[in-house]
């Protein structure tokens, strides 16, 4: 897959929120009657709040463990805006840390992915070990003998705290944050069904391609947590050009679900096939029927109609996949107005390799740069964040009201589950975790 679009680093004012109160923020999610604040889309100190408070606070998805799977393996991504390294070091450990020499804070690495085992910055040549550690500089005598209390121990990088979900990697800067197990929850019981329903586990696919739209990084987050109402209006016509057939939106909505759990959504039917079928592959339909009966002794019968359905998904904040399409992402945030899409390819490791080469192909048809699906997704956001800025049309709030009432309990399915694709439950989980980490003053990495 080829890597696209540069990066350009962005520039934030230091943080002022006198004008912010939790209070304040409050105000702006009404969950009782479904409506929320344009202000979210657009506010400058908004969003220098969210990289405080959600992304330099809460557990964020980095890498799928294939990406790193030998000493020295890398690649570079960001959490929130900070660029961050994510290698194995020497005993074998996922390291993550930032990509910001100590010295005068240069990059220390500048390609995107590889091998290395040291990385020496383009500057002054301070050189860092996979574990981030200060390993040697130019004139190091120098150093020592004119220096105060000259220390190399104490000049390693910043590393981040690192957890693993089946495959996929996780880094925090807060020390306080807590265990990646209790910041998924019960959404693991969902993640199961992507990652872990065959005994090889999952891979990334190589590969990654970068690219840019202009639009707030919650838009196209909320839509993957559970906005499957515009699908059938939106994609309407991608479907027609791809499959010569629209989106089918007659199906019965009683075996139709949202589930959410600590502001991480997936929606999805118990239909098996549905959404592979975005794919427009016979023989990836073929592989799924095949492999059910496999499918329920390791899931169980619910779970296993669940693999391949029409689903789409949230990890919250900024992380989301098709389940069954296999395309998984993470919506950077650049500015209030813009993110760097990051795409891979989710496969299971066992899968024939005819197949994994028609899971891309698909992908790349549908959910890529020049994916019809993904255009119009993006034409969307980008149209909606622009929008919201105008200072009158600012003033009047959006509509989250959909299928208020549609809570229920269920013997099986974990979390908060609501019946009804097409209701706002998932998206407003979603803004119930945003308010509750923008809210909350406490410690966390900065
Ligand atoms: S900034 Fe990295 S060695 Fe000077
Ligand atoms: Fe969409």
């Amino acid at each position: 897959m080829p890597t696209t679009i540069p990066i350009t680093p962005v520039r934030l004012k230091p943080a002022q929120h006198a004008t912010i109160t939790a209070d304040s923020l409050r105000k702006l999610v009404d969950f009782e009657n479904g409506s929320i604040d344009r202000r979210l889309y657009w506010d400058e100190e908004i969003y220098r709040l969210e990289l405080e408070r959600i992304f330099a606070r809460t557990w964020l998805f980095v890498a799928h463990e294939s990406q790193v799977a030998n000493y020295g393996d890398f690649l570079t991504t960001f959490m929130g805006e900070d660029g961050v390294i994510v290698t194995r070091d020497q005993q074998g450990k996922v390291r993550v840390f930032l990509n910001s020499c100590t010295h005068r804070g240069n990059k220390i690495c500048m390609a995107e992915a590889g091998n290395k085992r040291r990385f020496t910055c383009n500057y002054h040549g301070w050189t860092f070990d996979s574990a981030g550690s200060l390993v040697g500089l130019p004139q190091e005598e120098l150093y020592k003998s004119t220096c105060r209390d000259f220390d190399k121990a104490q000049l390693g990088i910043r590393n981040a705290r690192v957890e693993s979900y089946k495959g996929l990697v996780f880094a925090t800067f807060n020390e306080e944050a807590e265990s990646l197990e209790q910041f998924l929850g019960d959404y693991r019981w969902y993640l199961d069904i992507l990652l872990d329903n065959d005994p090889g586990g999952t891979e990334f696919l190589p590969g990654n391609i970068k690219s840019r739209m202009q639009c707030n990084w919650k838009y196209p987050s909320e839509n993957f947590a559970g906005d499957s109402y515009h699908a059938a209006w939106t994609h309407n016509s991608g479907a027609v050009a791809l499959f010569g057939r629209g989106v089918d939106n007659k199906y019965d909505q009683s075996k139709v679900y949202q589930a959410n759990v600590n502001g991480h959504g997936w929606q999805f039917g118990l239909d098996f096939i549905g959404n592979a079928m975005v794919l427009g592959e016979q023989d990836i339909l073929d592989y799924l029927k095949e492999n059910e009966a496999k499918f329920a002794a390791r899931l169980g019968k619910l779970r296993s109609r669940m693999i391949g359905s029409i689903s789409s998904a949230n990890l919250f904040p900024h992380t989301s996949f098709l389940p069954g399409q296999n395309t998984f992402r993470t919506w950077h945030p650049k500015g209030p107005s813009q993110i760097e899409l990051h795409t891979w390819v989710l496969v299971n490791k066992s899968a024939p390799e005819a197949l994994k080469d028609m899971y891309m192909k698909g992908v790349m048809r549908s959910f890529s740069p020049s994916g019809v699906l993904e255009m119009d997704d993006g034409d969307n956001w980008e149209n909606a964040t622009a929008t919201n800025l105008g200072v009158v049309t600012r003033q009047q709030k959006l509509h989250y009201g959909l299928g208020m009432d549609s809570k229920v309990e269920h013997d099986e399915l974990k979390g908060n589950v609501h019946i009804r694709k097409y209701n706002d439950s998932n998206q407003l989980a979603f803004y119930g975790k945003w308010l509750e980490l923008m809210c909350d003053e406490g410690a966390g990495a900065s």
